[in-house]
């Protein structure tokens, strides 16, 4: 599913805007329906957005690896390809940094 225009441009900007938007992320886990396979508290097909959390906590590194993982649709440990997520680098951020606080 495309997010429509307006959407993803209401979104970036509210992204720019900082933090104190925890929104644009959610949105867009949302309409991207990460949540057929993730929650923030249990595992379902996926981990955990608190147990991806909790794998990357402390290392600097964490939000530009999953930023790339989500942008190319990274390799899973089966060896098949994670969904990709077709939204503006802000918006990825944004899911990033969701995904990432949900400790
Ligand atoms: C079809 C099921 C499915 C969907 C839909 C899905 N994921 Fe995943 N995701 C998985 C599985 C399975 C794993 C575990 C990958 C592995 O085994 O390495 C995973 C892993 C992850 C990880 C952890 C990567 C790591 O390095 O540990 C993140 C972050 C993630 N998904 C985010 C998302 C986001 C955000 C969305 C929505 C855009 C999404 N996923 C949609 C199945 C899914």
């Amino acid at each position: 599913m495309r997010i429509d225009l307006p959407l993803a441009v209401a979104s970036f900007v509210l992204a720019l805007s900082g933090p104190v938007f925890a929104g644009p992320g959610e949105d867009l886990a949302a309409a991207q329906k990460c949540s057929k396979c993730h929650t923030a508290k249990t595992t379902k097909k996926g981990p955990s957005w608190a147990s991806v959390a909790e794998k990357y906590a402390g290392k600097a590194d964490a939000s530009d690896k999953l930023f790339v993982y989500l942008k190319t649709g990274g390799k899973m440990s089966d060896d098949d390809d994670h969904k990709k997520v077709e939204a503006t680098d802000a918006d990825i951020k944004a899911l990033v940094a969701v995904v990432l606080a949900s400790r």
